[in-house]
């Protein structure tokens, strides 16, 4: 079996959505400062981009979690792999995450945070597969909504591959 990719948004459209993302979170936070928590590891170049374009202050935390699952599947049972290095309490916070599939790990994910006692709790994610959802995500910011196809790139990986690409793509096989 032969892997490659087809491109399904170029690079240049997804910076000028992250640009966009940018501006509007600025704009929503204006006079307040916004402490961004990537989801490792998918999130982290989607992360980094949007960072770079936010224009009120900023402070950087990581968790990474792993749901355990059969295959592709996410069960909803999530374990945190790391923690985020600082306190949330009293912070508006802003989850980045890389995809919205089944909301499975996203909903444990925003009950844990939201037991911290952050003064706000919002979620952006570059990309959202509505059609996979399972369990209600409430999303303040998504970058794409696209179909039902397994994409790579800007982060999302495939067996860990892919994840270096600078554009959102679809797997294909071949003999
Ligand atoms: P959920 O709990 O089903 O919403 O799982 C979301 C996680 O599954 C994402 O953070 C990704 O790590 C992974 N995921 C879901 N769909 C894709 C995809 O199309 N490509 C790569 N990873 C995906
Ligand atoms: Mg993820």
């Amino acid at each position: 079996m032969r892997e490659s990719v087809r491109v399904m948004i170029p690079e240049a459209e997804v910076d000028a959505m992250i640009e966009e993302m940018g501006q509007k979170i600025s704009r929503d936070y204006e006079g307040q400062e916004l402490r961004l928590i990537c989801v490792l590891k998918g999130g982290v170049f989607f992360a980094c981009e949007l960072a770079k374009r936010i224009t009120i202050p900023v402070s950087l935390d990581f968790m990474s979690v792993s749901s355990y699952g059969a295959g592709t599947q996410s069960s909803g049972v999530v374990k945190i792999i790391k923690d985020l290095d600082d306190s949330i309490e009293g912070k508006n916070v802003l989850v980045v995450e890389d995809i919205v599939d089944s909301g499975r790990t996203l909903n444990y994910l925003l009950d844990n945070l939201r037991s911290r006692r952050p003064k706000s709790l919002a979620l952006c994610t570059m990309l959202d597969k509505p059609s996979r959802r399972v369990v209600p995500v409430k999303v303040e910011y998504t970058g794409f909504e696209i179909p039902d196809e397994f994409v790579v790139g800007y982060g999302l990986d495939y067996a860990q591959k892919y994840r270096n690409l600078p554009y959102i793509g679809v797997i294909e096989f071949s003999e």
